[in-house]
């Protein structure tokens, strides 16, 4: 089967992305590989160090290994803001295609430190594994928040950016360019949307020369994804949006009926939720 690195290549020289969304059931799980079959587009599925605690790590890897011998279909499993050597090196065992290793919360110096730790230790577990790492700060978690958390919006330098590949050797580059994890309630109840910094990102790309992901994509301006994507992400990492739907989606499935027990039944309306919120960003993220 093509290969996580393959399918980067591909995304980069046709200027569209790869749709990353969370997961941490088979509700999201199945809605994303089943968007992502509808649409005939490779996708990256990613669980977090919380979302993987609750899958468990080798049932997580042993979901997506199920899909591939299935269908031979390219879904790609993604170690999602990993933030201990340790639960680095259990996912490179398991069979991850990618690892991010987070340090984006420590000094610059220090990230650097423990991020060229973190790949060396992934590397000699499966040298074909992706690594990525963060520099600039864009919060944490994929929630509704009341407001922006100290220090988002500081964007990272391209300087920085070339000086943290160079020092690293990381394969994949998660820079802060005005994006930010998680939605505001005026995201989510108004028309409130994150907007993008076009310029720096393709100042970014243009030194870092490495792949790079956009973190924190819900509630981000259409446009902006588009531009973003065309000055250099080749990443998309949704996950808010998932959830609200999830959400909507049981609770939908549950008011439906009340005398109605089979989890199948209820949680129909969530998988259709969350298809819904995948194809469509899948759609815009490889329109050429
Ligand atoms: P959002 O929850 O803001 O979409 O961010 C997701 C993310 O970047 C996961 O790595």
């Amino acid at each position: 089967m093509i290969s996580l690195r393959e399918v980067l290549m591909r995304a980069e020289a046709d200027k569209v992305a790869v749709g990353h969304f969370n997961f941490s059931d088979l509700v999201s799980f199945n809605a994303i590989v089943a968007a992502a079959r509808d649409r005939k587009l490779p996708v990256m599925v990613g669980v977090s160090e919380g979302e993987r605690e609750f899958t468990g790590v080798a049932q997580a890897a042993a979901l997506v290994k199920a899909v591939r011998d299935e269908f031979g279909y390219p879904v790609f499993l993604n170690a999602d803001h990993t933030h201990s050597i340790a639960h680095a090196e259990t996912a490179a065992r398991a069979g991850f295609d990618e690892i991010i290793f987070d340090g984006s919360a420590l000094s610059f110096d220090e990230n650097i430190k423990q991020t060229k730790k973190a790949i060396e230790a992934i590397k000699s577990i499966n040298p074909s594994i992706l690594v990525e790492g963060e520099i600039g700060w864009i919060g944490a978690s994929s929630a509704v928040i009341d407001k922006v958390p100290e220090g988002v919006g500081i964007l990272t330098t391209p300087d920085e950016a070339k000086q943290f590949v160079e020092a690293t050797k990381v394969d994949v580059l998660a820079p802060a360019v005005g994006n930010m994890h998680g939605m505001l309630a005026s995201m989510v109840h108004g028309n409130v949307q994150k907007r993008l910094n076009i310029e720096r990102i393709a100042e970014i790309k243009a030194a870092a020369k490495i792949f790079m992901t956009l973190h924190g994509g819900s509630g981000t301006n259409d446009d902006d994804f588009k531009r973003a994507i065309k000055a250099g992400m080749t990443i998309v990492h949704v996950n808010t949006e998932i959830r609200i739907a999830w959400r909507r989606g049981v609770e939908a499935g549950l008011a439906a009926d009340p005398n109605e027990v089979a989890p199948y039944k209820i949680l129909k309306p969530a998988v259709e939720a969350v298809r819904k919120v995948v194809s469509e960003r899948l759609e815009l993220f490889s329109s050429k």
